[in-house]
């Protein structure tokens, strides 16, 4: 069990990213009223479609629906749905735009097999092709409805057997939950990587993908563990072995926390929670995108990539200072030249793009006004636009040539952790990709895809310092100032450890490049001042060594971010961060974590809203 508390009974070992909202019901009643209501209970993980199915007169009735609950409800009107067999999903697209048509339930070619589904099916374009082959009509373009077709495929008699060997198709992650009116006293639900939990009643029983949608009807549960399948009937539940279909002993866990520490998965807020998701997320995002040597990128063509006379990097906020990253590591790797602006600057300058530039946008939310500006002056004049957001259907998201997606899951905590880190990932890969199709060092990259592999264990291993960062915070939170250093990348990442610092401990907080500092800043460095001076670039190492020994002759205290094996650091630090060995080119994704955990704690000290900074909204929708 890693981190702080109960969050990781759902979860041993990893906290997962879930990106949708799944519920079930079965029992004596209304199952549409049940399923809304547990619905309504994962609205605060932000989604951006609803749906539900009720077996109603031996037919699953599904009404989906674009936008909200609220939405849903309301072309439910009027509709009498008395069934005591029902599923619901809020859905956060990962494949295929937000729409009625893609929203869940899925349904088979009959319509009486319905399944709602968490996770990426990895293989589904593969799986869709052969279903397409052997008849079946597809009638979205998610990754989850070849699941359906899959069962109907392979019905011969029992549904259980049916979902046992569609999931042996499956690659990739999936919280399955599947009915069908050929069965109707049954939910069967399967796990592989996404969460799904039990809730046990009497007579009925209920599943749903986070607690918090279980709490109104029921504390006890069964909680899945991966390859987990679960027959749920009004009188039971039987979990078993999906591989082998033998039974699995499972222990009743009583939740005892409140609903608002279950929204959080029982961290103290959401922003922790981010935190601990980004082996996840930087999982997720990478999924699929690693080959032998190299990466795919299908989505910007080779053509774009190969003429490209520069790139543009625009974006505001957290979001630029991964492109301050991306930057470096482009012109790094790919050997192209790269400008990275602020999104709110880029437009008013009257800049010098045009055809046969790529401009890349990086937004979270997909909705910052002024990236949303930035990106239709750079289109206006003729640049190919590639995004990397978060948020499917979103403005950027719809607007752009290409997008690139971050797998990060809904963000709720005003200040950045996960999406940085996912963002981080996501330019790495673009630079690997021009790399790739210009000629770069076969070797290099090669060495750079090896080392993406390991990077969510390795921001594990960060995460797990916790305890020493949370130290650190202790003893530091009373400061005025505290200064951020670093030369090349480690000066990108200065940049967001000040700004995380800053928005939610309120302290006062700068960047600088470390080479800077002797033209002026040190004037500020007196005795105590504390500097956080990242230490990971080798080729940089002894000139960073230099300007430390100047904060340290004016008596600064510093708190350097070194690798776990360096043996010199001791001697020019007065704290140490440790993170472990990686390629320095990568580093920026580890050594955030500890300057993330580092404001969080000193925000918690000082008694900060964390989730919620003073004068700050997540979107920023305004220019
Ligand atoms: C800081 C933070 C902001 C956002 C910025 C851009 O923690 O979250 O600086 O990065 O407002 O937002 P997006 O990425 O949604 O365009």
């Amino acid at each position: 069990m890693r981190g702080r508390n109960t969050a990781f009974i759902i979860l041993p070992g990893r906290t997962d990213v879930v990106m949708c909202g799944i519920v079930g019901y079965i029992g004596p009643r209304k199952a549409l009223r049940v399923v809304i209501d547990n619905l309504k209970k994962l609205e605060y993980r932000g989604y951006d479609s609803a749906g539900v199915a009720v077996v109603e007169n031996g037919r699953p009735v599904i009404v989906k629906k674009k936008g909200k609950i609220a939405d849903l409800e309301s072309s439910l009107d009027g509709q009498v749905m008395d069934g005591q067999l029902g599923i619901g999903h809020t859905r956060w697209a990962t494949h295929g735009v937000p729409s009625d048509r893609n929203a869940h339930p899925h349904p088979d070619c009959t319509g009486e097999v319905v399944v709602v589904h968490n996770g990426i099916i990895e293989n589904y374009a593969e799986l869709r092709r052969e279903l397409r082959e052997a008849g079946h009509k597809l009638a979205s373009e998610t990754d989850t409805e070849v699941i359906p077709h899959l069962i109907e495929a392979n019905y011969n008699g029992s549904l259980e057997e049916a979902v046992r060997a569609a999931v042996s198709r499956l690659e990739g992650a999936y919280a399955l939950v599947v009915i069908s009116s050929r069965e109707p006293d049954k939910i069967i639900c399967v796990r592989k990587d996404s969460p799904l939990v039990i809730g046990l009643g009497e007579g009925e029983n209920f599943v749903a993908s986070d607690i918090p949608a279980l709490l109104r009807y029921t504390r006890d549960t069964y909680i899945l563990d991966d390859h987990e399948m679960a027959v749920i009937t009004r009188e039971g539940v039987q979990v078993k072995d999906v591989r082998t279909g033998e039974a699995r002993p499972k222990e009743v866990f009583t939740v005892t926390w409140d609903a608002g520490q279950a929204e959080k998965g029982g961290y103290a807020h959401f922003m922790l929670k981010e935190i601990h998701e980004q082996p996840t997320a930087v999982r997720e995002t990478l999924r699929g995108r690693l080959k032998e040597g190299g990466v795919s990128l299908p989505e910007i063509p080779e053509e774009v990539i190969r003429d490209a006379r520069r790139v543009f990097m625009v974006a505001c906020g957290t979001a630029y200072h991964a492109c301050l990253v991306g930057k470096y590591l482009m012109e790094r790797i790919a050997r192209v030249p790269v400008e990275a602006d602020l999104a709110s600057e880029f437009r008013y300058r009257d800049p010098l793009i045009g055809p046969g530039d790529v401009m890349v946008l990086v937004s979270q939310s997909g909705e910052t006004a002024d990236t949303l500006a930035a990106l239709r002056e750079g289109r206006n004049r003729g640049a190919h636009v590639v995004a990397i957001t978060n948020v499917r259907g979103s403005s950027i998201d719809r607007e752009a040539d290409a997008v690139i997606h971050t797998l990060a899951g809904p963000e709720i905590a005003v200040a950045s952790t996960k999406a940085y880190t996912t963002q981080l990932v996501a330019l790495t890969l673009l630079a690997l990709r021009f790399a790739e199709v210009r000629g770069g060092d076969r070797e290099q990259i090669a060495a750079l895809v090896e080392g993406l592999k390991n990077l969510p264990e390795l921001v594990q291993e960060v995460l797990d310092t916790e305890d020493e960062i949370k130290e650190l915070a202790r003893k530091y939170s009373s400061s005025d100032d505290v200064f951020f250093i670093g030369r090349g990348l480690d000066y990108a990442v200065a940049m967001e450890g000040q700004l995380k610092l800053k928005e939610i401990s309120y302290i006062h907080a700068e960047a600088y490049a470390a080479g800077e500092l002797k033209h002026g800043t040190l004037a500020l460095i007196e005795a105590g001042v504390p500097v956080v001076a990242l230490v990971t670039q080798p080729d940089l190492y002894e000139k960073m060594v230099s300007n430390i020994t100047e904060v340290r002759a004016r008596q600064g205290r510093i708190i350097s971010v070194v690798y776990d094996d360096d043996e010199k650091a001791r001697e020019f630090s007065d704290e140490m961060i440790r993170i472990p060995r990686t390629d320095p080119l990568l580093a920026p994704v580890l050594a955030v974590v500890p300057l993330q955990l580092l404001a969080y704690y000193v925000a918690v000290e000082r008694g900060c809203e964390v989730d919620k900074p003073r004068n700050l909204a997540k979107s920023v929708t305004v220019e």
